[in-house]
């Protein structure tokens, strides 16, 4: 997520710095957003992948000078103390004002910036996958979320071209709560077998109008980022968001979706 939404800002005319956390993590970063540039690029002829790459920063650490830094967008794994360690350590590098955002898919914006030093710049901005083709960012507001801060995001998503929503912090926002209610009852469904994957999927397709399907689309988004998700929202709103047997059994068998080549779908 985080290089797609680099490759998106990279696009769109910014300059982008990409935090990693090892080297070699990084010039996978680097591959990924070349990657998504020049796809891009062979639909979008006024797009210069070249001339964007070099607007590129790739870094180890959030050192250096940082009084131009509009915003730092989070993509780190879901994972809530990690998040919250990360932005106490980060917010001393950044003017007060730099909008602190993360891209969670389903944690409290109140608890991961609510312990912040100036805790009205944090925001959820939270962006889909893929991030360059998907129009939609949902800007997700804390009670302590000032309205200079929602002001920024929503220039930064009118920079990107896309169209925002605004939802009030709370379990799995507006997005994940609903998508995960049917794709965790997909997943069901494949387990009682109801029908096979690829059934279920054109299902929805052709039956609903919907892009994808909902497994395809937990392949793409990750099974071990989707079971991480309903594990949260079953210990916030209930048993209905209790992951099936099979997504557990499916991530402990390493089978995650697109970027393991096998999840629901065969992606080899
Ligand atoms: N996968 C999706 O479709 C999707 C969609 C929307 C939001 N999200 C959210 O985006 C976030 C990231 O998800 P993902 O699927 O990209 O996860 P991922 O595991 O693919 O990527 C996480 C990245 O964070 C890096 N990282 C870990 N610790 C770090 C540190 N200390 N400093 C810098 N980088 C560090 C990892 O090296 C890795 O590149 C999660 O919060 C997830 O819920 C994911």
């Amino acid at each position: 997520m985080g290089a797609g939404i680099a490759t998106s800002f990279l696009a769109a005319g910014s300059s982008v710095r990409l935090v990693e956390s090892t080297e070699v993590l990084s010039e996978g970063a680097h591959s990924r957003v070349q990657d998504s540039l020049e796809r891009m690029a062979r639909k979008d002829a006024l797009l210069d992948p070249q001339e964007a790459l070099a607007r590129l920063d790739l870094r180890l650490d959030h050192d250096g000078e940082n009084d131009a830094v509009k915003a730092v967008i989070e993509a780190v794994p879901e994972d809530l103390e990690l998040k919250k360690r990360l932005f106490s350590t980060w917010e001393p590098s950044y003017p007060s004002d730099t909008l602190l955002a993360s891209n969670t898919s389903s944690l409290p914006i109140a608890e991961i910036t609510g312990g912040l030093e100036h805790p009205g710049r944090g925001i959820g901005m939270h962006f889909f996958n893929p991030v360059p083709v998907s129009s939609l960012v949902e800007l997700v507001v804390a009670d302590h979320t000032n309205d200079a801060t929602l002001n920024t995001a929503r220039e930064l998503v009118a920079v990107l071209d896309k169209t925002p929503i605004v939802v009030k912090d709370s379990p799995g926002f507006a997005s994940s709560r609903l998508g995960l209610a049917l794709g965790l009852e997909a997943i069901r469904m494949l387990e009682s077998g109801v029908a096979s994957a690829e059934d279920i999927d054109t299902a929805m397709q052709l039956g609903y109008k919907h892009p994808m399907g909902p497994l395809r689309l937990t392949d793409l988004v990750g099974l071990d980022v989707r079971l991480a998700i309903a594990e949260h929202l079953a210990g916030e709103l209930g048993p209905r968001f209790e992951p099936p047997e099979l997504l557990r059994e499916m991530v402990a068998a390493g089978h995650l979706g697109k970027k393991s080549g096998r999840g629901f779908h065969d992606w080899s």
